[in-house]
């Protein structure tokens, strides 16, 4: 789907569709009462005997409405000015987006503004438009051969401004949403993928894919290295699989060379099974998801180099498997971390942090401003927080204060949980340095902690996606988050607001 934004006058607009706002009960938003005048009142008429539902995101299709050049005009309920906020204005993209599938019109036009939610500007509004019909139209069909849903016919949208000019912030609100898109989609495809297709060896050559694309640096480890660097977490936890492992290093420079780069690490579990721990079977199939942090990295670097942000970021992405079997880890085993530390693997299918605890210690040789991982860490992130936001934990209250922003502005959010010293007891252990695991209360945070442990010398930062990176039930899917979020906490650091 290509976007547009110009100034255009709706009722002018020759389109396939032209997509007007209804606010509570019989009454259009600003640009469209413009339009219903040309109409000679035909809209408000319709909305008077009661055809568009009261609900937020509920439309009502008109076709060859007199006055109007479009073929059709469909209306968009939006909801009493009081009660719409950016939840509703959410729910009335995604309306849209599921009114626009269902037709035959090949391009739609929008008067972007009418969607305006208060206390938050047109380049808001223009990418949470744009990011919202995109993940609306978000489709993995790729692997059914029959019985595939038609593909939508809607090939373009314009958001028309009538009568103001488009904005340079305006112009690069869409540019940022389009390229934002294009990287949650790769996230959520590389999400979806099976465990058989996306294996370690796949997420590399998806990176090597990007580096060709967008001219970015990468280096991929392979076992090898990882035993020569001293790797002994990660490996810990690949060796009972017979996919080889990857440690994929992706680099975008957009800015000098002095400026000291973000680093982003992803959890790249491309099937967790819990290894000797085994998971119980209900839903294992959603531990193919457990790969969800890398897809995000990688998406993430898809967007900035896509939108060629000023900005420069290495993605780190440990990928491997995580299986039982005869090579396999056993809980008790000892292992030493690249830091040095020891390990005792108390629970094998608590792996993220053991691979992650490499790559962080990996990551020191960057120099970074800042290392932000990302990660399906925990359950108990799922019954702390529920699918609405991801956990946060940061050694550094500035980068914690900017990942929140950053949520809140693209409606990603995180919500910052305590990294206290009290919480490290719990991760003691009689043989080694630690456990890898620290009881069941606030599980979330001392597997943070565990983390914490391995970034004393960075700024570092956190993110709990287990609730937040995919759908479970009748809508399974991968969500693209925390694509959005990441991205717009990249473009804050270059001073994009
Ligand atoms: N990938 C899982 C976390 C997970 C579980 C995310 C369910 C989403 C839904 C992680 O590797 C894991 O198994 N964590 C364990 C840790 C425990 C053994 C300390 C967990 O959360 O049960
Ligand atoms: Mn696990
Ligand atoms: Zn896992």
């Amino acid at each position: 789907m290509k976007f547009s934004i110009r100034t255009l006058a709706p009722a002018r607009a020759a389109a396939g569709c032209l997509v007007l706002a209804a606010r509570g009960g019989e009454e259009l938003a600003r640009e469209a009462r413009q339009a219903d005048k040309a109409a000679g009142g035909a809209l408000r008429r319709a909305l008077v005997r009661g055809d568009l539902a009261a609900k937020t995101g509920a439309t009502l299709l008109l076709h060859g409405v007199a006055g109007i050049a479009a073929e059709r005009v469909l209306l968009l309920r939006l909801g009493e000015p009081g009660k719409y906020d950016a939840a509703a204005f959410r729910d009335a993209v995604r309306g849209l987006a599921a009114a626009l599938k269902g037709i035959g019109a090949k391009d739609a036009v929008l008067p972007v503004a009418d969607l305006a939610v208060v206390g938050r500007g047109l380049p808001w509004t223009v990418r949470m438009t744009a990011l919202g019909l995109r993940e609306g139209f978000y489709a993995f069909d790729q692997l059914k051969t029959q019985k595939k849903p038609p593909a939508p016919a809607l090939a373009s949208v314009t958001l028309a401004l009538a009568g103001t000019p488009v904005t340079r912030q305006a112009q690069a609100a869409l540019a940022e949403a389009v390229a934002t898109a294009d990287g949650a989609d790769l996230a959520r495809t590389l999400g979806n993928l099976p465990p058989n297709h996306c294996t370690p060896a796949y997420l590399a050559d998806e990176a090597k894919k990007l580096a060709r694309q967008y001219k970015l640096g990468i280096e991929v480890l392979e076992r090898r290295d990882m035993e020569r660097l001293g790797m002994g977490a990660l490996l810990a936890v690949t060796q009972g699989s017979r996919q080889p492992p990857r440690l994929i290093v992706l680099r975008y420079a957009g800015a000098a060379k002095s400026k000291k780069p973000l680093v982003l690490i992803g959890k790249g579990i491309t099937f967790d099974t819990g290894g000797i721990s085994l998971k119980p079977g209900a839903e294992m199939d959603e531990m193919k998801f457990d790969m969800s942090g890398a897809g995000s990295v990688l998406g993430a670097i898809r967007a900035l180099a896509g939108m060629r942000a000023p900005v420069n970021v290495i993605g780190v992405v440990p990928a491997c498997e995580n299986m039982p079997g005869g090579a396999a880890t056993r809980p008790g085993d000892i292992v030493t971390t690249l830091s040095g530390q020891t390990v005792e693997i108390l629970n094998t299918d608590a792996e993220g942090r053991l691979i992650l605890c490499d790559a962080i210690s990996y990551v020191e040789r960057f120099q970074p401003e800042a290392v932000v991982d990302i990660a399906t860490l925990t359950g108990a992130c799922v019954i702390a927080l529920g699918h609405v936001a991801s956990g946060l934990f940061a050694n550094d209250q500035r980068l914690a204060d900017e990942i929140l922003a950053a949520g809140e502005d693209s409606r990603d959010r995180a919500w910052q949980m305590p990294l206290w010293e009290d919480y490290q007891e719990q991760l003691r252990s009689n043989f080694a340095d630690m456990a890898n695991i620290g009881g069941r209360p606030a599980g979330s945070i001392t597997a943070a902690c565990y983390l914490a442990r391995f970034a004393r010398k960075l700024k570092w930062a956190h993110l709990d996606i287990a609730g937040t990176a995919w759908r479970s039930g009748r809508e399974k899917g991968s969500t693209g988050r925390p694509v959005p979020l990441l991205v717009r906490l990249a473009l804050r650091k270059a001073g994009r607001r």
